[in-house]
């Protein structure tokens, strides 16, 4: 197996193959996935709620996300592992200047990152332009932003209504203006996502609680195991139910995303 590449992900898009992620946080989930065959694994600020236990993503630092993304680079070099690792910046390491950000995504990258996420659109454009002219592949993200959960007012499905949809509409078209070659989609209307989806040719779609229409998808590897402290999104599948293993979940995953089964619009979008 070859490395998977930003032209891999291209050809996989022009050829309809769903791009599968999931989060990884250490070596061995990180090989464990990779030899399942996902695709992308994403080092997620998430790591703060299922790892350090914190109520939100707001909490967690660069030192942080450098330490999981080492463990994950090196978890995949052990076994040659092809995946391609995205690592997020957090909350306070990219808000400030496009330098900052710059900083910041380069410590992650030097952890062995192939892309880093930030979350956001509209201010975030002019960031994403200045890293990716500099050759750092961003993905960006739109829709429900944990970082800023405080200023939404909570964990809600975002995009709802004309207004809202426009505006998200006209990030995303920046973002991929601006460079950025992927966009996670968290909690918005399928409806949407699908016809984003078929706007952004250069920028692929990941989705989470945003229906089938995406051009891949994203889960928690914690929730999609079925391990969680609260309670359970409605986006989320246990995978854990049917397998053997937890390397037969993430081969379950994988095969429900590429064949389309998962997400089911009915069950797990709005
Ligand atoms: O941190 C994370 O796990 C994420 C995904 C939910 C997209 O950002
Ligand atoms: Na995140």
């Amino acid at each position: 197996r070859r490395p998977v590449s930003l032209p891999r992900l291209q050809q996989m898009r022009e050829a309809g193959d769903k791009i599968t992620m999931l989060t990884a946080y250490d070596a061995t989930f990180a090989a464990v996935a990779d030899a399942a065959g996902v695709e992308c694994l994403l080092v997620g600020d998430s790591l703060g709620m299922v790892c350090q236990g914190l109520g939100s993503t707001v909490g967690v630092t660069l030192e942080t996300m450098i330490y999981h993304t080492d463990s994950v680079a090196r978890g995949l070099r052990r076994v040659q592992g092809t995946a391609w690792v995205v690592s997020d910046l957090p909350f306070g390491s990219y808000q400030e200047s496009k330098e900052q950000a710059m900083r910041s995504a380069s410590a992650l990258m030097h952890a062995g990152a192939h892309m880093v996420k930030l979350e956001g659109g509209g201010w975030t454009t002019e960031t994403v332009r200045f890293l990716v002219e500099r050759g750092i592949p961003v993905c960006a993200h739109l829709g429900l932003t944990p970082q800023t959960v405080h200023a939404l007012g909570g964990y809600r499905v975002q995009g709802k209504g004309d207004q809202a949809a426009q505006t998200l509409r006209r990030h995303a078209l920046d973002l991929q203006d601006a460079g950025a070659t992927m966009v996670v989609l968290e909690m918005v209307p399928a409806q949407l996502a699908a016809e984003l989806t078929q706007e952004l040719a250069h920028c692929h779609t990941i989705g989470i609680g945003a229906g089938n229409g995406t051009a891949g998808q994203v889960l928690v590897l914690h929730d999609m195991l079925g391990m969680n402290l609260g309670k359970m999104a409605k986006f989320v599948h246990n995978f854990m139910q049917d397998a053997g293993s937890v390397r037969g979940a993430m081969e379950a995953y994988v095969r429900a995303v590429k064949a389309g089964t998962f997400p089911d619009n009915a069950r797990h979008a709005w």
